[in-house]
């Protein structure tokens, strides 16, 4: 499903004793390989607690397309997949919606087949750009037809026999490094990617339990080199995926802004790759405890109990940016209602999300009567504990640019603002969290969708 054509506005008003347990929807990214992979093992993959939102709906539509078997009983979702290697040529365009990590990671496991695949997306995925995984896909002998500035559509062919690559790949991208091991997957010999930034590192662990000949060694600089022997069997798993750290992200701070909010957020993905927020917000003085932290299927996972808290400036270090790439929007939502100034560096990435992020963010806490400085990959928020003022004027709203995250953050700032926030439309929120107006609402938040 596309956005943008029917726009569906929200509004965000102030609101009090947010209250409740919550169980958030499952990790995007995880749901994203769990589809992917199971498409592609032998033999059967059972997955519960997948986020069903369009983003991975749209990943398994495209495993689908290419000969895996993908059907829901109950709560489960069973994958028949097809074998390593025997992807089948899609017949038409591969849609990806809204999505960079299903589409992009999509272009490194089928990009290096013999046969040509087509992928399309919504009018945010075209504006994005794909040089950063078709760059590596050429230098294993990938032909590519891209639109100009190598952006959607896309159509690739592989070669007779892909060629192992050595990539060290230029900015901290779980995608990039993701993408380029998919392709490895189905190209003779040991394909090598450097990381010398480490990202989410789900590819990795999954294909490991998928039973794939990988490795990766990290050096005393943190430098990981992950190699991986291709051709090899992948075999189905069961797979209870944990909650989103990134959706948790937007009840999590709307408890710890809006007064007299106690409530519990239950199992939530804690790998280390992804908690740089939940730090963040514990150095600018929030109360969040780390309730029975526990492994659950390879991954940490915890139930957070977040109180409302008095919550001060910080300058986040520029090196944590990896593990909360994509927190930052929220992260400036909390920055507006802490006391001094926040200073977030290191933030080049978010400027090729589903939106410019960056500029999207600072503009909408302008609109909100919040000051800000955005520089080139940085930003600097400066807060009022009591949103005195801050809310959107009379007939103007935020502009989200078919970011949901972007959608999310300001609803969640009106939460907490003296003026309600409106924000220009909130239909794409379905792509990665499809319950958050009932869950927030059921919380006790004060957000209404336009008739
Ligand atoms: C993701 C990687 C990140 C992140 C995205 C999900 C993934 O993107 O922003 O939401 O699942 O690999 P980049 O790799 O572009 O940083």
């Amino acid at each position: 499903m596309s956005h943008g054509a029917a726009q569906k506005p929200a509004t965000a008003s102030r609101s009090e004793n947010l209250r409740g347990i919550v169980t958030i929807p499952g990790d995007k990214s995880i749901s994203h390989r769990s589809f992917m992979f199971g498409g592609l093992a032998s033999g059967e993959t059972r997955i519960t607690g997948l986020l069903e939102g369009e983003d991975v709906i749209n990943t398994g539509r495209a495993m689908s397309a290419m000969g895996a078997k993908i059907r829901k009983d109950g709560d489960t979702w069973i994958i028949q997949g097809t074998g390593n290697g025997a992807l089948l040529a899609p017949e038409a365009p591969l849609d990806f919606g809204n999505a960079g990590t299903g589409c992009r990671l999509t272009m490194g496991l089928v990009g290096v087949y013999d046969f040509s695949s087509t992928f399309i997306g919504d009018a945010s995925l075209t504006a994005r750009p794909m040089g950063r995984v078709l760059n590596p896909l050429r230098e294993m002998g990938v032909q590519v037809t891209a639109a100009a500035g190598d952006r959607l559509p896309v159509t690739l062919k592989g070669p007779k026999t892909p060629a192992p690559i050595t990539y060290r790949v230029p900015m901290a991208s779980a995608q990039v490094k993701s993408a380029v091991l998919l392709a490895g997957l189905n190209t003779p010999g040991i394909t090598t990617v450097i990381e010398p930034v480490m990202t989410r590192d789900h590819t990795e662990k999954m294909l490991a339990g998928f039973g794939a000949a990988l490795s990766v060694e990290t050096d005393t600089a943190g430098v990981r080199t992950i190699r991986l022997e291709g051709r090899g069997k992948l075999t189905g798993q069961v797979i209870a995926v944990p909650g989103d750290p990134s959706s948790t992200a937007f009840p999590l701070v709307a408890a710890l802004l809006v007064p007299g909010s106690d409530i519990t957020i239950r199992n939530v993905l804690m790998n280390p790759t992804r908690t740089g927020l939940i730090l963040t917000l514990q150095e600018m003085g929030a109360k969040i405890d780390i309730l029975d932290p526990r492994l659950a299927g390879g991954e940490d996972v915890a139930d957070l109990r977040v109180r409302h808290s008095e919550l001060s400036g910080v300058t986040v270090p520029e090196d944590r940016a990896p593990s909360m790439i994509d927190e930052y929007p929220v992260l400036a939502i909390a920055a507006a209602l802490a006391k001094g100034e926040t200073v977030m560096q290191g933030l080049e990435e978010l400027r090729v999300k589903e939106s410019d992020r960056l500029s999207a963010v600072a503009n909408g806490l302008k609109l909100n009567g919040i000051e800000c400085v955005e520089g080139e990959a940085s930003l600097t928020v400066k807060g009022r504990p009591d949103g005195k003022s801050y809310g959107t004027p009379q007939g103007e709203a935020v502009k989200t640019h078919l970011d949901h995250r972007i959608a999310m953050s300001f609803l969640v700032l009106g939460l907490a603002s003296e003026h309600p926030v409106t924000v220009d439309d909130a239909t794409m929120i379905a792509t990665s969290f499809p319950e958050f107006m009932d869950l927030m609402t059921g919380l006790g938040a004060k957000i209404t969708l336009a008739a």
